[in-house]
């Protein structure tokens, strides 16, 4: 299969200012403004909201695009504090990440939820998503992984037209390896992906599963990613700690080369 790599990077509530931020894309645009993006993955930063437009701006012709790590349930009215997807795709970011652990873990975000969040960007012209999904510890230790991952995306994915499927990227994340400096092996994040395949496989069929793009998510570093691209299924990974220097990212997209 053809699948273009995807490498993103995380920055979850990273930096605390906006020079931060502004130093820290600098340094991204820097390094990949020749283009090397053209042939390589393709490349998506997720900021926090306040520095979404900084990022745009400032990435503006290298190529690497810029997603929201979230958004509302509603699309306007008095929702103090909200953000709907049409002000994401509107500032001109093109990717909305849902799902993430986190957000299910700290703030009790459902299936449905994130479900419903999956159509509100759907309803966006410009908007594609990465959904996270990935089983804690325990649920690995009790040999779960399959059928969790398997509910987490028959319901996040629940009511989407052939062609919205297309806009989706799926992201395995074990949480267990977020943030623990646990890394997947290689050869467990193959195991993982192809269960995921198998999902997506029997619920939207064959050939999407073989087109849709499954990133692996977890403790990546410049150290473990060329290990896991060589896998057949895993094309591409989400990126948290490392994608917040401009040096471990920028090895992590060429490892992903
Ligand atoms: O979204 C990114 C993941 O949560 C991975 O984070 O690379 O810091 O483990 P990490």
């Amino acid at each position: 299969q053809n699948r273009r790599p995807i490498i993103a990077g995380n920055w979850k509530l990273n930096p605390a200012t906006i020079s931060e931020a502004e130093n820290l894309l600098k340094l991204i645009s820097g390094n990949f403004k020749n283009h090397r993006t053209l042939d390589g993955p393709e490349i998506v930063v997720f900021p926090p909201f306040p520095y979404l437009t900084t990022a745009i701006n400032e990435l503006d012709g290298t190529g690497i695009k810029v997603g929201a790590q979230n958004v509302g349930l509603e699309t306007k009215g008095a929702f103090t504090g909200e953000v709907a997807a049409s002000m994401i795709s509107s500032l001109g970011a093109s990717y909305v990440m849902l799902g993430h652990s986190e957000r299910r873990t700290l703030y009790k975000e459902s299936d449905s939820d994130i479900n419903a969040k999956v159509h509100l960007c759907m309803e966006q012209p410009n908007l594609n998503v990465i959904l996270c999904v990935g089983e804690t510890e325990e649920e690995y230790e009790s040999g779960l992984l399959k059928s969790v991952v398997d509910l987490q995306l028959k319901k996040g994915l629940m009511g989407l037209k052939k062609e919205d499927l297309k806009r989706i990227v799926v992201a395995y994340e074990p949480v267990w390896a977020i943030g623990t400096g646990k890394v997947a092996t290689s050869e467990q994040a193959q195991s993982a992906h192809i269960a995921v395949r198998g999902t997506l496989s029997d619920l939207f069929g064959v050939e999407y599963a073989n087109e849709v793009k499954i990133q692996y998510g977890g403790s990546v570093s410049p150290a473990s990613i060329d290990e896991l691209m060589q896998m057949p299924d895993v094309d591409g990974a989400l990126v948290g700690g490392a994608s917040l220097t401009a040096d471990s990212f920028t090895r992590i997209v060429d490892g992903g080369t």
